[in-house]
C-alpha cells in the first residue's frame, strides 16, 4: 500500500505552479479555524512581511500543513485550554523559503526523530502512522526538506525548507 502510494504520488505529476508560501499558510489557517476553536486551540501565525515565492502543488503544500498542524492539535491536547497553542511561522532565508510550526505539547523522544517519519510509526491509540510520512513525500518531491526538533523550552518544532524563485 505504501509502495504504492508513493509511486502514485511520485508519479501524479505535480500540479506546480507559482505560488506565495505565505498564501498556502493563511489558506490552511483558515481552512482549520473552526477545528482550532472546536479543540480549545490557540493558532497563531506569523507570517513573513515579504512574498515568498515557490513552485508548487497548492494542494500537496496544504495538505503538508494540515498535517502538521493537526499533529501539533494532538500534542497539546492533554493541556489546559489555555496553555494549548500552535505557532506557524515563514521567513525568507536567502534563497530558501522556510516554515515553522511549533507546538508546546511534550515534544519527541530524541531517538524517535527520524522514526516519525517512517509509515505506520505512531504512538497514538488510533494513530494511522501515515501522515509524516506523506508530508515528507510531498516535500522531497518539491525538492525541499522537512525535519522535526525539540525546542529548548519544550515542545516539538518541524521545519519545512523548500527553494525561492526569485
Ligand atoms: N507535534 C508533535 N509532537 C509530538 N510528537 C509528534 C508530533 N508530530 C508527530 N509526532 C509523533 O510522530 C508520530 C507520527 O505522526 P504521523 O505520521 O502524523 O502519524 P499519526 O498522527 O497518525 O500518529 C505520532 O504518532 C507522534 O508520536
Ligand atoms: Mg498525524
Amino acid at each position: 500500500m505504501i509502495l504504492r502510494l508513493r509511486s502514485l504520488l511520485r508519479k501524479a505529476p505535480l500540479g506546480l505552479a507559482d505560488i506565495d508560501l505565505n498564501d498556502i499558510i493563511r489558506e490552511t489557517v483558515d481552512l482549520l479555524a473552526a477545528i482550532a476553536v472546536a479543540r480549545g486551540v490557540e493558532l497563531r501565525s506569523s507570517i513573513s512581511g515579504v512574498p515568498l515565492p515557490i513552485r508548487g502543488d497548492r494542494i500537496q503544500l496544504q495538505q503538508v500543513t494540515t498535517n502538521l498542524i493537526m499533529n501539533a492539535m494532538d500534542a497539546v491536547s492533554d493541556l489546559p485550554s489555555a496553555e494549548r497553542s500552535i505557532t506557524l511561522s515563514t521567513a525568507r532565508n536567502g534563497s530558501v523559503a522556510e516554515l515553522s510550526i511549533s507546538d508546546v505539547g511534550p515534544g519527541i523522544p530524541p531517538d524517535k526523530l527520524h522514526d516519525i517519519f517512517t509509515p505506520f510509526f505512531s504512538t497514538k491509540e488510533n494513530g494511522m502512522g501515515m501522515g509524516l510520512s506523506i508530508t515528507r513525500t510531498i516535500i522531497e518531491a518539491h525538492n525541499g526538506k522537512i525535519i522535526a526538533e525539540n525546542q529548548p523550552n519544550g515542545g516539538a518544532v518541524f521545519r519545512v525548507r523548500l527553494s525561492l524563485t526569485s
